[in-house]
């Protein structure tokens, strides 16, 4: 596991981290996928510690492409996500219970570029291995190595409302992880 030991609150993140979660092959998610995307939403995450960035999302999914457990989150260029997304080869999606309802909202609401969103929310970034960013708060996290990314293409649109999600026409650019990793957090320490 790697870290950046760049202050004694990443380090204790990261102790809290290596004892809370443990790792469970995709398999064991009992989540109801529809819910837990569209309803508990998720922060996507990319960066190091050193520089990193996240932001809400409530579209994409989970499944199985090319014979591995994938995700896929939809991310539009306006973001400042997007850099981030585009500069690293992974990045984490994180679930949370409802108690951080109020950070997810604020990461969904004002951006990295003019926010820090650590400091505004209470999250604290912890490093996983390999350069993956994910939060100790978080109840579940998915790590996921980039295999694929398309930008949406309008003309592909078979239903003439959706480009009714697009008035600026900042088509979202949809990438799809292989899920390397799925840590929840051990029962009684979930909140
Ligand atoms: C519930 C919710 C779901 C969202 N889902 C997405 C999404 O799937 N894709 C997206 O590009 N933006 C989505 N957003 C908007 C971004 O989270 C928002 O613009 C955020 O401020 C971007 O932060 P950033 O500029 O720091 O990347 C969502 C916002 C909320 C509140």
């Amino acid at each position: 596991m790697s870290i950046a030991l760049t202050s004694p609150g990443v380090f204790l993140a990261f102790r809290m981290t290596k004892s809370t979660f443990r790792a469970v092959p995709p398999t064991a998610i009992r989540d109801n996928v529809f819910k837990l995307i569209d309803s508990d939403w998720m922060l996507i995450t990319a960066g190091t510690l050193k520089g990193w960035n996240t932001m809400t999302a409530s579209w994409g999914g989970l499944g199985i492409l090319w014979n591995k457990p994938v995700a896929f989150c939809f991310v539009r260029p306006t973001r400042h996500t997007f850099g981030f997304m585009e500069k690293n080869d992974r990045f984490t999606l994180s679930f949370f219970t409802e108690r951080y309802r109020a950070a997810l909202n604020l990461c969904g609401t004002k951006s990295g570029r003019d926010t820090d969103k650590a400091r505004a929310t209470g999250l604290t970034p912890v490093a996983g291995r390999r350069g993956f960013t994910s939060f100790a708060q978080a109840r579940m996290v998915l790590e996921c190595r980039k295999l694929y990314f398309q930008d949406l293409n309008p003309k592909a649109f078979l239903d003439s409302a959706i480009i009714k999600n697009y008035p600026k026409r900042d088509f979202h650019r949809m990438y799809i992880g292989e899920i390397t990793r799925c840590l929840v957090k051990k029962e009684k320490e979930s909140e």
